[in-house]
């Protein structure tokens, strides 16, 4: 079988149990920028102004002036074939997401499995009472602020000076060394720790696909890469099964 969609497809059918890693790729078609290549956000802007704790601290407003820009084209996207695809396979099968992604558009194509490893746009966490509010709209004054304590409101995103709880890494492993398929679908694989979770996968021997329209630093490692856009691939697999 030599066709890379075939055996795509194939992997899919025979697997009792699918891990997927998704990045900035998977919500491209979707109409969010990424956030390195020709259009990505970091050639605009910069991370070490933007999406670090310190920075925030000293100027919240600048900060939530960058999240409530990306919400605003986020909450007019929605989820694209990939997305769509995914939870389908989930409601066929056991399938867990572990996605670098903030803007909830897995959530919102109805998958449930998910684990939303740089935390999700639309929470805002107080950094005095650690209060959680999951609201889809867009604040009408920044910064904003806590309604219980009056403390500073924050994204409830994982920043670069900012680490990933190692429970959540040690549940992702178990989860790939559970699995007999791994996708890695539209990231660059620059950032840790899912930068990890490939070769964590092919150390344990299982079958990794990788989907990205360009190639990545550990792509020879895994075992297919298909180089399309993610959604265009979803959109040509069977759900029939
Ligand atoms: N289909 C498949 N792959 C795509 C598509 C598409 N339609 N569009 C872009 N890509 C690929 C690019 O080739 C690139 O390899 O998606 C990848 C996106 O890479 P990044 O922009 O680096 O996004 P990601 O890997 O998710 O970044 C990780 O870095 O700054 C942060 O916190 C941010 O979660 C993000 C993290």
């Amino acid at each position: 079988m030599s066709n890379p969609l075939d055996v795509l497809q194939e992997k899919i059918i025979q697997s009792q149990s699918i891990v997927v890693l998704t990045g900035a790729g998977v919500s491209q078609e979707s109409g969010i920028r990424t956030f390195r290549g020709e259009d990505g956000l970091w050639n605009d802007y910069r991370p070490e102004e933007l999406a670090n704790y310190e920075s925030f601290v000293k100027d919240p407003a600048t900060v939530w002036e960058w999240y409530e820009w990306r919400k605003k084209i986020i909450i007019d996207s929605k989820p694209n074939d990939c997305h769509y695809g995914l939870s389908t396979i989930e409601s066929k099968k056991k399938l867990s997401i572990v996605s670098q992604n903030v803007d909830g558009l897995h959530d919102e194509a109805g998958s449930k499995n998910l684990i939303e490893l740089h935390g999700n746009i639309w929470e805002t966490l107080c950094v005095q009472c650690k209060d959680i509010r999951k609201n889809k709209s867009l604040h009408e004054t920044i910064p904003p602020y806590c309604s219980l304590c009056n403390g500073l409101l924050r994204p409830n995103v994982v920043w670069f000076d900012e680490i990933i709880p190692m429970s959540t890494i040690e549940s992702i492993s178990e989860k790939i060394n559970d699995c007999d398929l791994f996708l890695i679908l539209g990231t660059s694989g620059l950032v840790q720790p899912a930068s990890w979770f490939g070769m964590h996968a092919k150390q344990k021997d299982k079958y990794v696909i990788e989907v990205n329209i360009d190639i990545t630093p550990n792509n020879q490692f895994y075992d297919l890469h298909i180089q399309s856009k993610v959604g265009e691939v979803f959109s040509r697999l069977n759900y029939d099964f």
